[in-house]
């Protein structure tokens, strides 16, 4: 078992790599309401706009954590965003987006368990079921449109 500075400079670097992919998933998003208007779909623009919203929500709440546990929030490395030209494109694309977030935050929160950390826990816990009901939702939405294509 590793030390009690290492335990926590291990739990600071789950949440910096946290930060920089919600502060890359607003800008995904953003970039994907702005191509929704782009094309006319104002409705689905709003959407997109509104998740933009809970992600930085996401990256609040991991900096407030950070600032607790004496951390700088320094994300300097975002993901480049993935489009598409058409909106099951952009769908499919934060679909990966946010699955790659469930399986992440699932490491981290069992890594505070492991180390018996319960705020990291609860957080990371937390933020894996909002990103788990993300791509659910995104899956619900991709099927809808394929029924109306069928
Ligand atoms: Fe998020
Ligand atoms: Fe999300």
């Amino acid at each position: 078992m590793q030390n009690r500075v290492e335990r926590g400079a291990r739990v600071l670097g789950y949440l910096g790599r946290a930060l920089s992919h919600e502060l890359s998933a607003v800008q995904q998003y953003l970039t994907h309401a702005g191509l929704a208007e782009l094309w006319g779909m104002e409705e689905v623009a709003g959407l997109f706009r509104q998740e933009a919203q809970e992600e930085q929500g996401h990256a609040e709440r991991l900096m407030a954590h950070m600032l607790r546990l004496g951390g700088m929030p320094n994300a300097s490395q975002l993901t480049p965003v993935q489009a598409g030209s058409s909106l099951v494109e952009l769908l499919e694309a934060d679909r990966r987006l946010e699955q790659r977030a469930v399986d992440f935050y699932r490491e981290a929160a069992s890594y505070c368990a492991l180390i018996n950390d319960p705020d990291g826990r609860l957080l990371f816990g937390s933020l894996h079921d909002e990103e788990l009901e993300h791509a659910r939702e995104l899956e619900a939405w991709l099927e809808r449109i394929r029924r109306e294509v069928r």
